[in-house]
């Protein structure tokens, strides 16, 4: 189960977190993967930790704004690996401002990376997966990391709700499209709640900064309370939903969100 053997895997925003995590678990359940961010010196040593227990990576700069470090990204995952199987579009950032507090400047930061970064990726890394289809029982895959604030509203941070709900119908658009034209690549996005990452701190922080407070400790308290399974998720929980959605346990699975929240949205 949920295996990747001979896959390969571009993973955006993978040189910490969540995509951290699931280039490790990737490279374990047997794929070669190719981690892209910005953070070149922890995508650095997270690709060392992956080589030395026995995995196969390499780091490229990627900041999925821009049209040519996709590019570079999907060449560097055809070049060093043959092909490209599995894109997940993970990487994204938080602002945590309400309405009337966000400044354009930071909406627009917003937008680049959770939305057009999600966009370029996918028409960028479109024809090598169709390539890679084209030899596979179950075609290839791309999981876009959303939330569930892109189910349902978050009144912490609607601006990052707004891409993330974006996320959610473009994962669906996408299946949709990519069906029609025959390409065989199946298009499925995650929707984590409150997971234990730098991102998650954010979250709190923002929470605690609320109350006109400095320390997220209560925060966290009160979120951790909140979730019906009684613990808040680490990046793991995340990880092994997005290998699932990657590889062929999930043949069937086109168009779909993944929920893994432990409960929150149940509610
Ligand atoms: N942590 C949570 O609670 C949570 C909940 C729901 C959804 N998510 C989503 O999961 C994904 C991963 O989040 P995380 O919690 O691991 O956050 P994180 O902040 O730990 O990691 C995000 C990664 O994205 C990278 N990144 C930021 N801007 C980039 C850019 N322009 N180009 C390339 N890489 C860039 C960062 O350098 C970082 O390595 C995000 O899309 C996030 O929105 C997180």
């Amino acid at each position: 189960m949920n295996r990747l053997d001979g896959k390969v895997a571009l993973i955006s925003g993978a040189s910490r977190g969540i995509g951290g995590e699931t280039a490790r678990l990737m490279a374990q359940a047997g794929a070669s993967v190719v981690i892209g961010d910005v953070l070149d010196d922890r995508g650095q040593e997270t690709v060392k930790a992956i080589t030395a227990a026995g995995g196969k990576a390499q780091y490229v700069h990627l900041d999925v704004t821009s049209e040519q470090d996709w590019i570079a990204a999907v060449n560097r995952a055809t070049g060093a690996f043959g092909k490209l199987d599995i894109l997940v579009n993970n990487a994204g950032v938080f602002i945590g401002k309400g309405i009337e507090e966000i400044s354009i400047a930071e909406w627009n930061k917003l937008v680049a990376v959770n939305m057009t970064g999600v966009f370029l990726g996918t028409r960028l890394a479109a024809q090598a997966l169709r390539e890679a289809a084209k030899s596979s029982e179950h075609g290839s895959a791309i999981v876009n990391l959303a939330s569930i604030a892109g189910i349902v509203g978050s009144q912490l941070d609607p601006l990052y709700s707004m891409t993330k709900g974006g996320v959610t119908l473009f994962t669906k658009s996408t299946a949709l499209e990519f069906a029609r034209k025959s390409y065989r690549i199946r298009v499925n996005s995650i929707h984590p709640g409150v997971i234990q990452t730098d991102m998650g701190e954010q979250t709190f922080v923002a929470r605690a900064s609320r109350t006109g407070s400095n320390d997220p400790a209560p925060a966290r308290q009160m979120v951790t309370e909140s979730v019906p399974w009684g613990r808040l998720g680490v990046p793991l929980d995340i990880a092994k939903g997005i290998v699932f959605l990657a590889s062929d346990d999930a043949a069937y699975m086109n168009g779909s969100g993944l929920v893994v929240d432990g409960g929150v949205t149940a509610a």
